[in-house]
């Protein structure tokens, strides 16, 4: 059965789960350092001085300190009040729906989307977060996917790899995420990994056109 955008909401809103995401998660710490390393490479392109940047989800917040490291006032948004437990008390964060954003029209200018487009098995659910994604933001959409022509998804296909099952995490071409980009009126203008080809986790820096 392919997960829902819900089921994929539930999955993070019990404390373990979100106890672990803070403490363990990215406790190595070249893993910990990778993803808002390649967040404040695209930024530094697009837009080295934002003043208003939404993170979405942004979980337990640990790419807060990269986004207002230029100077932005950052605001979080997630699903899960358990994670949202985890960021700190001085930041900016409001639980709700990804898919369904309560902010208006053009109101950052820059959004940024890490790590949930590869949960969303339905390309309907993809379609309305990069909507929402897309008519929050002023210009700049900056969002990370699994790359299906990295080397997981081949050592998966020839069985080097155990699949994680129908209701496991997916990759996406970069032709069908380009795709998926410009129904919602985005241009991707970058992409950015650690290891091109080896690496999944991928980030695209998408412009509105
Ligand atoms: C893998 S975590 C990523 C968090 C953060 N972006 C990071 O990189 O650390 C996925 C997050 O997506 C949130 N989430 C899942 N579905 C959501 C939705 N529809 N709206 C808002 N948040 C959602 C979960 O609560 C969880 O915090």
């Amino acid at each position: 059965m392919h997960r829902t955008s819900s089921s994929v909401r539930d999955k993070w809103q019990a404390p373990e789960v979100a106890r672990h995401y803070a403490e363990a998660r990215f406790r190595n710490r070249r893993a910990e350092a990778r993803d808002p390393r390649l967040v404040a490479q695209l930024l530094e392109h697009a837009v080295p001085s934002p003043e208003r940047v939404l993170d979405v989800p942004c979980g337990t917040g640990r790419l807060f300190p990269t986004l207002a490291a230029r100077g932005a006032s950052v605001v979080g948004l997630d699903a899960s009040r358990e994670m949202l437990a985890h960021t700190e008390r001085d930041q900016r964060v409001v639980q709700g729906d990804a898919l369904a954003l309560p902010f208006a029209n053009a109101s950052f200018d820059a959004v940024v989307c890490c790590r949930l487009a590869h949960h969303l098995h339905r390309d309907e659910d993809l379609a309305r977060l990069l909507d929402e994604l897309a008519r929050v933001a002023r210009r700049w959409v900056l969002l990370s996917f699994w790359d299906a022509g990295a080397l997981p998804t081949w050592r998966k296909r020839v069985g080097l790899k155990r699949s994680e099952g129908a209701r496991g995490r997916i990759a996406r071409s970069r032709r069908e995420l380009a795709h998926a980009l410009a129904a919602a009126g985005l241009e991707p203008r970058e992409y950015r990994t650690s290891l091109r080809f080896v690496s999944q986790q991928t980030f695209v820096l998408a412009e509105k056109r």
